[in-house]
């Protein structure tokens, strides 16, 4: 019997590789220029590490989180029941990692980034997973607006090197402990006087959490809240200096963006700067990269006052997009090493070894087929060239070398093989 994966759970399977290690390895070039360091931190943690930052009225911790006892019910260090939570997102480990090695004692300021699996038990659709990969990164130390301005320009640099040009930016303030709890209690009183209209989820968090009716997609909530107070008309004087700098740097450095004050985040560590970066391509699901900052969340956690400003970006979408604009590029072989007889066989492996030594693509059969089938086989390889060797050419120490493009053929030498196919990869 077939034992198929878990609904939400992907395998990536290898025509699809190539774009993720692009994106991969794309975003490691630009954290390198704007100098962030990569920290690796565990799949699984104690389940109040994310309640506690992520936020109990929300919807991932209220009923997306993977939670489950430890095996034996106890934590290993204490006779404590202990809850374990597949990680839902990456910025909670971070900032708990940063308070348990103590990072800020040495350097407060840390620009710090991380890639890997999270773990959301959501209504699977295109571009929503369960089981989904993130690239993110977090600022730590920092309070000014440079480098909120900074995480920006370092996604529309991530953005620009995949040639992904149609992305938008929407941009808002959710204000600071100072002003928030005045506008929350202008949006809670305008709230209520619409309670009837408010869909059951919403008016059951509307005392804890009124802000989330805003982001809500029931119709009714959405005609309900259309004429809702703005946060940006409510933000405090630190607040909107603090904001308006961002915005400076952004319109200086030539980067586009919108405001949109009803973008409330899925996460209630938030405050001051929030955005989303959004695409028309991919349906329902048009974030590719949100975040924002997150003052009191280093303490909240149990370290110093610290604050801190991340994004995280979700990969598969980011590779839809890819696939959409075609920029994927699967490997292929430099060399496909066609050999026809037993001689010729022995002669070829031990030279594939030695090839690919030289960082050349090689690629050969071990059970013989006809030369005509071996051609087809480069070219579903999409091998750039065929060297084609059989008994009769090895005795006369040339072989044939065809270049798959132009078609070309032309005889080699089979000493010079080596040479002359680096020296070709080389130009
Ligand atoms: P988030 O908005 O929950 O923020 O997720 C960030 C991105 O992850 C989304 O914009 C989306 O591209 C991707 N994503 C989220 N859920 C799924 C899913 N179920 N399937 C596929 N992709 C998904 C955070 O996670 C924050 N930790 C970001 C952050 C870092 N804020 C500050 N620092």
């Amino acid at each position: 019997m077939k034992i198929a994966s878990i609904k939400g759970f992907s395998d990536i399977l290898p025509e699809e590789v190539g774009a993720w290690q692009q994106v991969e390895s794309v975003a490691r070039e630009v954290f390198k220029v704007y100098n962030f360091a990569e920290i690796r931190v565990p799949i699984v943690e104690k389940t109040e590490l994310f309640s506690r930052s992520i936020g109990e009225t929300t919807d991932i911790v209220e009923k997306e989180m993977y939670t489950f006892d430890d095996r034996d019910g106890r934590s290993a260090e204490s006779s404590e029941a202990t809850k374990l939570t597949l990680r839902p997102e990456g910025t909670a480990g971070v900032v708990r990692a940063y308070v348990e090695a103590e990072m800020y004692k040495s350097e407060p300021a840390r620009k710090l980034y991380y890639m890997g699996p999270m773990f959301r038990r959501e209504r699977p659709q295109k571009g929503r997973m369960r089981q989904f990969h993130q690239i993110g990164a977090e600022a730590l130390g920092r309070a000014d607006p440079f480098i909120d301005a900074e995480i920006l320009l370092l996604l529309g640099d991530f953005f620009r090197a995949l040639d992904l040009t149609d992305l938008s930016l929407e941009l808002n303030s959710l204000g600071d402990g100072e002003c928030r709890p005045r506008y929350r209690d202008e949006l809670l009183a305008f709230l209520k006087a619409r309670e009837e209209s408010l869909c059951g989820n919403c008016r059951r968090r509307i005392d804890r959490n009124p802000l989330r009716a805003l982001d809500c997609k029931e119709p009714g909530c959405i005609v309900a809240t259309k004429d809702a107070p703005s946060i940006l008309n409510a933000l405090c004087v630190p607040c909107r200096m603090h904001f308006d700098i961002v915005q400076k740097l952004l319109a200086e450095t030539g980067v586009r963006y919108r405001l949109n004050a009803r973008m409330v985040r899925g996460l209630d560590y938030y405050c001051r700067t929030t955005f989303e970066w959004t695409t028309t391509q991919l349906g329902s699901q048009s974030a590719v990269a949100a975040g924002g900052r997150y003052d009191g969340l280093v303490e909240q956690l149990g370290g110093p006052p610290i604050p801190g400003v991340g994004f995280a970006m979700g990969v598969e979408r980011l590779t839809m997009l890819l696939k959409m604009h075609e920029q994927a590029i699967p490997p292929r072989p430099d060399l496909y090493l066609a050999w026809i007889g037993d001689k010729a066989r022995s002669w070829a492996f031990p030279m594939a070894h030695r090839l690919r030594q030289r960082n050349l693509v090689v690629e050969m059969e071990g059970e013989s087929r006809s030369l005509k089938s071996q051609m087809r086989r480069a070219d579903k390889f999409r091998a750039t060239a065929v060297l084609i060797v059989g008994d009769d050419e090895l005795a006369r120490g040339e072989g044939v070398l065809r270049d798959m493009a132009s078609k070309r053929q032309e005889n080699i030498k089979l000493v010079n093989v080596e040479a002359e196919l680096s020296a070709r990869k080389a130009s």
